[in-house]
C-alpha cells in the first residue's frame, strides 16, 4: 500500500511554524509523509491565526476552496488547528460541514489517536481545551530546512493587552524547563543549524524555578556551535538590566531586540493596558543603547485603537521619531470579538486608520533607509540563508540586526558567517560585495 500523505499550510506568527513543525513529527510517527500536492493529499492542514480579521478571512478563503477537493476525494481529512480553531470552533462547525478536524494549540498531543479515530467515525473531531500545562517537552519538531531553527521556550500569554487575542487563543503562560531547551538546541547544532530564536508570546517572560529568561539566555549562548541566537518577542516591561548584560556579554546574542511600542500616546498605552508611558519607553531605549549601542530595535505599531485622537497618533509619529526604528510591523487596528477594546466605542473609521497606516509607514520607511545607509562603507558580519530572489549568482542573508543584504556569490555556502562590505542602501535592502583580508575597512 502507498503510504498516506499529509500537506500542511501555516499562518500566523513564529509560534505556529514551530507548532507546524511539531504537528508535522507527530505526522510522520503515525506513518504519514508531507507534501506539497495539496489535491493528492490524504490529510491537509491549516494551521491558523486570528491576530487581525484578515488573517482569519484568508482562511476562510481558503478552506471554502477545499470543498471541492473534498467533493473529488472524500476520504480526504481536513483540519482547522491553531488559533482560529480554538477561537471560532462554533462558527467553523457549522459554516464549514466539511472540515473534520479542529484542534487547538494545546491539543496537538491527540492528533495521531484522532487520525486513527477518524477512520472509525464520520463525526467532526473537535479539541480545543486550553491547557494550564502542556509545553510539548518531549515532542520534538520535524524541521526541514534552512539555517534558523525556531525553539519554543514558553506558550500563552497573561498580559491581556485589551486589542489582542491571544491570551483567549493560546491560554495561560507556562514554561519549559531549561534542560529540555538545551538538549533540543543540541540536537539543533547536530543536525547542521546555526542560528537560533527562542519563541515564545512574551518571551522574556520566561520563568522557571531554575531560572528566568536572562539566565536560559546565558546558557543557551554557551552551547558550542550556536553561532547566532535570537529571541522574539520580548515586551518592553519585562527587559531588565539582566537580560542586556547578558546579551553585551556574549558574542553569539544577536544585537537587535524586537521592541513593540504599539502607540506613543500615553492616553491609549493605558487604554491598549501596554503598562509601560512612552517616556518609559523611551528610557529604555536609551538603556538598551547604553549597554549595546550598535543594537538594531524594531517593533510594532497599531494606529487607529478606538478613541485614537489625530493628535495623539502624531504622539506615535514623534516617538517613531525619536528612536529610529530599524524597522517596523505596522498595522490597521482590527476589532477582535471578546477582547476588552472591541466593547470600547469611538472606532476610527477606515479611511481614516488607512490613512495614519500610510502616514506612519511613510515616516518608518524613511528612517529605516536612514539607518541602513549608515552601513554604507563599513564590513557587517552576514550569515548566509538562501539564494537571493533577483539572480542565482546573488546570496541574500542577514546582519545581526536582521537586515537583509544581498551580494554576489564567491566561495562561501548557506551557512556561513562572512564579513560583507555593504556598498548601496535601497528600499529595505542593503547591497554588499565580499571583502578580503588586507582590507581596512570600519566595522559597522
Ligand atoms: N506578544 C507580542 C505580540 C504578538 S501579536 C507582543 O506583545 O509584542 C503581534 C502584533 O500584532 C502585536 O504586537 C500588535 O502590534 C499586533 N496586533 C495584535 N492584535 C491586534 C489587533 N487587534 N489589531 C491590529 N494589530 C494587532
Ligand atoms: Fe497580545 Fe499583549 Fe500578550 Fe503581546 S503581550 S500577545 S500583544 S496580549
Ligand atoms: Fe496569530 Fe495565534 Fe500567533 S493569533 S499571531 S497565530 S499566537
Amino acid at each position: 500500500m502507498n503510504q498516506k500523505t499529509y500537506y500542511i499550510e501555516t499562518y500566523g506568527c513564529q509560534m505556529n511554524v514551530y507548532d507546524s513543525e511539531l504537528v508535522s513529527n507527530m505526522m510522520k510517527l503515525s506513518g504519514y509523509k508531507q507534501t506539497n500536492d495539496l489535491e493528492a493529499a490524504d490529510a491537509i492542514f491549516l494551521n491558523t491565526c486570528s491576530i487581525r480579521e484578515k488573517a482569519e478571512e484568508t482562511v476562510h478563503n481558503r478552506l471554502n476552496n477545499f470543498q471541492h477537493l473534498k467533493r473529488k476525494k472524500p476520504s480526504m481529512l481536513i483540519g482547522v488547528l491553531g488559533c482560529m480553531a480554538q477561537n471560532l470552533k462554533d462558527v467553523l462547525l457549522e459554516d464549514k460541514p466539511y472540515v473534520d478536524i479542529i484542534l487547538g494549540p494545546d491539543s496537538y498531543r491527540n492528533l495521531p489517536k484522532i487520525i486513527k479515530d477518524r477512520s472509525k467515525t464520520s463525526e467532526h473531531l473537535v479539541d480545543t481545551k486550553l491547557s494550564k500545562f502542556e509545553i510539548y517537552d518531549d515532542l520534538f519538531p520535524a524541521r526541514t530546512e534552512g539555517v534558523n531553527s525556531w525553539v519554543s521556550i514558553m506558550r500563552g500569554c497573561d498580559k491581556f493587552c485589551t486589542f489582542c487575542i491571544v491570551p483567549f487563543t493560546r491560554g495561560r503562560e507556562r514554561s519549559r524547563p531549561i534542560d529540555s531547551i538545551i538538549s533540543e538546541i543540541k540536537d539543533g547544532v547536530k543536525d547542521g543549524f546555526v542560528e537560533f530564536t527562542l519563541l515564545g508570546q512574551n518571551v522574556n517572560s520566561y520563568k522557571t524555578p531554575d531560572g528566568k529568561f536572562p539566565t536560559l539566555l546565558d546558557e543557551v549562548a554557551k552551547i558550542e556551535g550556536v553561532k547566532r541566537l535570537r529571541f522574539t518577542s520580548p515586551h518592553p516591561r519585562d527587559v531588565d538590566d539582566h537580560m542586556l548584560q547578558v546579551m553585551s556579554k556574549h558574542d553569539n546574542i544577536c544585537n537587535q531586540i524586537h521592541l513593540p511600542l504599539q502607540a506613543g500616546s500615553d492616553r491609549i498605552l493605558k487604554r491598549m493596558n501596554r503598562t509601560y508611558t512612552s517616556t518609559e519607553f523611551l528610557n529604555l531605549v536609551d538603556k538598551i543603547r547604553q549597554y549595546i549601542p550598535s543594537c538594531a530595535l524594531t517593533t510594532d505599531i497599531i494606529v487607529g485603537f478606538p478613541g485614537e485622537t489625530e493628535d495623539e497618533f502624531l504622539e506615535t509619529l514623534s516617538v517613531v521619531e525619536k528612536v529610529e526604528f530599524n524597522s517596523a510591523y505596522m498595522f490597521k487596528y482590527s476589532s477582535r470579538p471578546g477582547t476588552k477594546a472591541s466593547q470600547y466605542d469611538e472606532h476610527i473609521t477606515e479611511d481614516e486608520k488607512q490613512d495614519r497606516l500610510e502616514r506612519l509607514i511613510d515616516l518608518q520607511l524613511n528612517k529605516t533607509l536612514i539607518q541602513n545607509k549608515k552601513h554604507i562603507g563599513k564590513i557587517s558580519n552576514v550569515l548566509v540563508e538562501k539564494v537571493s530572489k533577483k539572480s542565482n549568482d546573488q546570496w541574500s542573508g542577514r546582519t545581526e540586526g536582521g537586515t537583509w543584504v544581498v551580494f554576489d556569490k564567491t566561495n562561501e555556502k548557506i551557512g556561513d558567517i562572512i564579513d560583507v562590505k555593504i556598498d548601496d542602501a535601497r528600499g529595505v535592502t542593503l547591497f554588499g560585495s565580499r571583502t578580503y583580508q588586507g582590507y581596512n575597512y570600519e566595522v559597522a
